[in-house]
């Protein structure tokens, strides 16, 4: 599949289904079943910060950043109606608010060696090239600055609910392009391996500083095993797995 059928596919995907998702996954936290920020602290103090959100949807966790006292405010997103809400959600902040519709492989004119954190909550997943958006990212960092992103846990889809129980239907080991069944297949995400974003952080030159797949389990489970997200799967797998990496100082 071509790189432009995959981002208008995923944009045309994204512009109906972005208000379902408005700040349904936002700073402070990083996903299902995951520790926030709050407890987890990796972003460090932001009083005072230049920080990027690839990826920034409704702009909520922009919002979350302001709110820390973080000094200028930037996203990217690929879709028109994330890009506006987050307009909107950002309208009050006192700080400088900079937000551009473009694909994360792409540089919209984002400045070099300037951010102090880039920070991608559940969205890097959508990228067709890893490793281009990856490169773009560390060339945003300023020496030092930090990069940490979420995503869903590339072991999580591979196991479905049938019959009261879960099966691995899917292989883990290959990679690639696939219809996202979470979106009932209307839309294409990218199964890559755990190892494979570790690995593709450091040929782009970060510092892996740690990789999180811990699961912290509600007191009560799920009343549907069978749902996209169930406390029942989370007691197998993780839900997510957060990365924070840094650029060498
Ligand atoms: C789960 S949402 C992100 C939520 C957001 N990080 C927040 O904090 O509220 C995933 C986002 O990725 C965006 N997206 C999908 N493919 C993309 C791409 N190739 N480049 C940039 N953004 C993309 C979608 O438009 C969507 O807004």
């Amino acid at each position: 599949m071509k790189a432009s059928e995959i981002l208008n596919i995923n944009k045309a995907g994204w512009e109906k289904a972005a208000e379902r998702f408005f700040g349904r996954t936002a700073l402070p936290e990083y996903g299902p079943f995951a520790m926030n920020e709050d407890k987890l602290k990796l972003l460090g103090n932001i009083s005072g910060q230049k920080v990027l959100d690839v990826g920034c949807g409704s702009g909520h966790s922009l919002q979350y950043m302001g709110s820390q006292g973080a000094d200028e405010l930037w996203g990217l997103d690929l879709t028109t109606k994330q890009v506006e809400t987050a307009k909107e959600v950002l309208a009050d902040q006192q700080v400088k608010v900079s937000l551009f519709e473009s694909p994360m492989e792409e540089n919209p004119g984002l400045p070099s060696n300037y951010f102090d954190i880039v920070y991608s909550i559940y969205a890097l997943g959508w990228t067709y090239d890893l490793k281009r958006t990856l490169t773009n990212v560390h060339n945003y960092l300023k020496p030092g600055g930090i990069f940490v992103f979420s995503w869903e846990h590339p072991i999580h889809d591979r196991l479905s609910y049938e019959q009261s129980t879960f099966t691995l239907h899917k292989s883990y080991v290959l990679e690639g392009p696939e219809y996202n069944e979470a979106w009932h297949n209307n839309v294409v995400t990218y199964h890559r391996k755990l190892t494979t974003y570790i690995n593709t952080l450091i040929e782009c030159g970060f510092t892996i500083e740690k990789v999180i797949d811990d699961v912290e389990l509600p007191n009560t489970p799920s009343e549907d095993a069978s749902k996209w997200y169930s406390t029942q799967k989370a007691e197998l797998v993780p839900a997510t797995f957060i990365i924070k990496a840094s650029k060498k100082g």
